[in-house]
Parts: C-alpha cells; sequence; structure tokens
C-alpha cells in the first residue's frame, strides 16, 4: 500500500503522498493560469493604447509614469484607470472590460524589476 511504502521512506507512521502532488499540480495550474492571463495582459494593454504613454514595458514614457512590476493593488489600480480626470483620460468598463483590466494588471505585475544599475558593471563603473 501507497501509505506504507512511503512512511518507510520519510519514517512517518502514515504519510499520503497524494496531498504533496496535488500541491504541486495546484501550484502549476495557478501559475499557469497566470502567466496565461498575463500575456492576454499584454494583449489588451497594446490593444488598448496604455502603451503610448507608459511604455510598451510600462516602463514610463516622456507622457506617462512607470507602472511595470508594482502597480497598486487591483481595486486602487482599477478605481484610478475608471476615474482619473487628470492628463490620462478614464476608461470606462464600456470601452475596456473589467477582465482585460484585469489582465493587464496581471501583466503589470509580471514584468520583473530592472537589475540595480550597481549591479551592472559598465553602469556603476560609468557613475564613479
Ligand atoms: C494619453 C496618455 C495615457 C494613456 C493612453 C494611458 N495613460 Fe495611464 N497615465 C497617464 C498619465 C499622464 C498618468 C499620471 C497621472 C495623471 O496625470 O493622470 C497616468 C497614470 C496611470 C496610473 C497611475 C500610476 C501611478 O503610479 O499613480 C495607472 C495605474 C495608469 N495610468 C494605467 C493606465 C492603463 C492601464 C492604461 C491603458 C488602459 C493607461 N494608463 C493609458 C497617461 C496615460
Amino acid at each position: 500500500m501507497v501509505c506504507e511504502r512511503a512512511a518507510a521512506f520519510v519514517q512517518r507512521p502514515c504519510f499520503n503522498p497524494a496531498w504533496l502532488v496535488s500541491l504541486a499540480l495546484a501550484a502549476i495550474i495557478s501559475h499557469t493560469a497566470l502567466a496565461a492571463s498575463a500575456e492576454k495582459g499584454r494583449a489588451a494593454y497594446i490593444a488598448h493604447g496604455c502603451w503610448q504613454c507608459h511604455g510598451f514595458a510600462g516602463q514610463g514614457g516622456i507622457t506617462g509614469p512607470e507602472l511595470a512590476s508594482h502597480p497598486a493593488p487591483m481595486e486602487a489600480f482599477a478605481a484610478f484607470v475608471r476615474t482619473t480626470n487628470g492628463a490620462m483620460p478614464p476608461y470606462s468598463e464600456t470601452i475596456l472590460s473589467n477582465d482585460d483590466l484585469t489582465e493587464i494588471h496581471a501583466y503589470l505585475e509580471s514584468i520583473p524589476k530592472p537589475p540595480d544599475y550597481k549591479t551592472i558593471p559598465l553602469l556603476s563603473d560609468v557613475r564613479q
């Protein structure tokens, strides 16, 4: 029986490896779902023209600030995009669906943080 064999292996009275397998599967599935959502988010980010002011990788541009890596929590992010009345035009649900907005948020979160310039020899040499 699986339980007895596993018990001998881990030196525990009764260890069921099934939960480990399901934990691993859950991690893989949620990672895949996140990646898929970020992928769709990138398409929505481009289709809705966010890149025009915030840059293709959310790095910021002349017009819009950086959005990559650490966007505000979803609720605050959505509230801003829906109701802003400054230099950025507000995006109502009619033109930008909640699903697209959630995926854009996932995309921005998925962008890796750039390395500290001090860890890049060429840049740290120049600044000394
Ligand atoms: C016409 C230029 C323009 C476009 C297009 C645009 N933004 Fe912006 N965005 C801005 C500017 C400028 C700001 C700075 C705040 C302000 O002045 O409104 C800003 C701020 C933001 C902020 C707040 C950032 C912060 O750090 O406070 C978020 C979030 C944001 N934009 C998301 C988006 C998303 C998502 C899209 C696409 C659906 C988008 N923006 C499209 C110009 C733009």
